[in-house]
């Protein structure tokens, strides 16, 4: 392993702290899964502040491994690293004998580390190989991707994953220019995208190849698929009273994120059905009120925190959980009643479901 290339600054670390806290703090021998462990900022930080929790690290990256496992040595003994997609999570559990988890934290994207290095591929301001690879071992690379898809496979992925307006002109152009010859520098791609774009819209929205080569590290990645699979089985492991946080960096991410959270924390059953059927009642609770976003002094200090969108549950007790329907339905009855006729003012639009408009621990959300 050489140098540490670059340093990457964990992001949100205090909230993701004060979030993970309840679950990791209740003593004894807690387990806390980093599903996206990079250089160990957040890792180090909650073994730091648990010194009972065990911690399961996982990567993709080989690299990143390495440097986190030099700087989590002196807690070798409550660690485990593990060289694995998020995805697979739950083999990774199996082996180590862990059958359930208190904490997850997902800190989505790239690392620091993999941005600035100048071998990856991964930055436009970089003339570097068209790699782009989190896992150097296997997966097309995004020199591949670009040399060899079809013309609607390619604009598709641009449009998409980069949500970029030019994806069928930047298509185009990559087809032209690899007729002539094979696209192997991320200068290159970056030179091409720029001509692609219409000069006025070349002055706006930042670096005009950033959305493309986003696009392109999700593909080579199959960074959403990965997402959208680790995210429920992440939640299936977790303990009662075991805590999900999910860092987002583009609303792709944060999407699948909030669909997730969503499909837990609602009940199935019937509304009008004053008692939970066995089986049909969310199974977690938000804990952040929409996305959370960050503060002006932390992107001041962090630019990487400026895109940021934080959401994070509870795995529920369902015994609490069936009295939490009970007592909302019971609240429901009484405001419907206050707005009967004759029933006096009070006729504020409450929501029946949070009362306070707030989550339990106060906070209001910045996004939806
Ligand atoms: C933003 S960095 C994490 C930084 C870390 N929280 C810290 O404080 O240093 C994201 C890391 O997740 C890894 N990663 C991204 N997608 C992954 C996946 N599907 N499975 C495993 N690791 C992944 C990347 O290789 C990268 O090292």
């Amino acid at each position: 392993m050489g140098e540490l290339r670059g340093t990457h600054v964990p992001v949100l670390l205090e909230r993701c702290l004060e979030l993970l806290a309840p679950a990791l703090g209740r003593g004894g021998r807690t387990v806390h899964v980093d599903a996206t462990l990079g250089l160990a900022g957040h890792a180090e930080a909650v073994l730091d502040a648990h010194p009972e929790t065990v911690l399961i690290g996982l990567d993709r990256d080989t690299e990143a491994l390495a440097h986190a496992r030099v700087r989590l040595a002196r807690f070798a003994d409550r660690v485990h690293l593990e060289h694995a997609v998020y995805d697979e999570l739950p083999e990774v559990l199996g082996r180590l004998g862990y059958p359930g988890i208190d904490g997850i934290l997902f800190d989505l994207g790239v690392s620091s580390l993999q941005l600035d290095a100048p071998d990856r591929g991964f930055a436009y301001a970089q003339d570097a190989p068209l790699d782009m690879r989190m896992d150097q071992t296997r997966g097309v690379t995004a020199e591949e991707v670009v040399n060899t898809y079809a013309h609607p496979d390619l604009a598709r992925v641009l449009r998409v994953y980069g949500e970029e307006k030019f994806a069928g002109r930047i298509a185009s152009a990559i087809l032209r220019e690899r007729e002539r010859a094979r696209i192997t520098s991320s200068a290159r791609l970056a030179e091409l995208v720029r001509e692609s774009i219409p000069a006025p819209a070349r002055r706006t929205g930042g670096h005009p190849a950033k959305r493309t080569f986003q696009a392109l590290r999700i593909e080579v990645n199959k960074e959403l698929a990965a997402l959208e699979t680790a995210l429920p089985a992440a939640l299936d492991k977790l303990n009662v009273g075991g805590r999900m946080v999910v860092l987002s960096y583009h609303s792709l991410e944060d999407r699948l994120t909030k669909a997730a959270l969503n499909d837990r924390v609602r009940s199935k059953g019937p509304v009008d059905l004053p008692v939970e059927l066995p089986g049909s009642g969310p199974t977690f609770r938000l804990l952040s009120r929409g996305a959370e976003l960050p503060g002006e002094v932390e992107v001041a200090a962090n630019p990487r925190a400026a895109s940021v969108r934080l959401r994070a549950a509870e795995r529920l007790d369902p015994d609490a959980a069936q009295q939490g329907r009970t007592d909302r339905e019971r609240y429901r009855r009484r405001v419907k009643a206050m707005h009967q006729p004759g029933a006096g003012s009070g006729g504020s639009e409450a929501d029946p479901t949070n009362p306070g408009g707030r989550d339990r621990d106060g906070r209001r959300g910045g996004g939806t």
